[in-house]
């Protein structure tokens, strides 16, 4: 992935370790990983409800809360791409909830890795190098503390 502002780095690391679960867990729904079914399917929803409680519920809360703000009131066209990506959140926590029924697990998690997938690329591609064009230095910064009490808060609350 690109080098990026320091204050995005602790979101680009939950990035790059989403993109690769996102990518083996369509595998794994595909059956081309060993093990197959049910133990792999098993294991890959564990992973992915320990990795959205862990991390990825945090990560939203701050792109919501500081970064697609600050982005769109320095860019106001981002407006209409934060609300696409807040509706995308809302499908992943929707894809998170539907691993807890006993049916059609293999579906649920390809199409949770698929969505995951693409928002991940679409955040790195469209949005960050937003921040980096058009948030001023000083509230870049700022933007860092913000979203690291946030991460942090999260990672000692559980
Ligand atoms: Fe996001
Ligand atoms: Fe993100």
């Amino acid at each position: 992935m690109a080098k990026r502002h320091p204050s995005l780095i602790p979101l680009c690391q939950d990035h790059h370790h989403g993109l690769a679960l996102a990518i083996r867990c369509r595998k794994q729904a595909l059956g081309q990983l060993n093990p197959g079914h049910p133990q792999g399917i098993e294991e890959h929803v564990n992973e992915v409800k320990d990795f959205f409680l862990k991390k990825l519920c945090s990560h939203f809360e701050a792109e919501e809360m500081v970064l697609f703000p600050l982005i769109s009131s320095h860019y106001s066209d981002a407006k209409r791409m934060t609300a696409d990506l807040r509706h995308e959140h809302e499908q992943i926590r929707q894809g998170i909830t539907s691993l807890d029924q006993k049916f059609e697990l293999p579906k649920a998690l390809f199409d949770l890795g698929y969505i995951l997938e693409r928002h991940i690329r679409r955040e790195e591609r469209e949005l960050f190098p937003l921040f980096e064009h058009y948030v001023p230095p000083a509230e870049a910064e700022q933007a860092k503390g913000e979203i690291e009490r946030i991460l942090y808060v999260r990672k000692h609350s559980l």
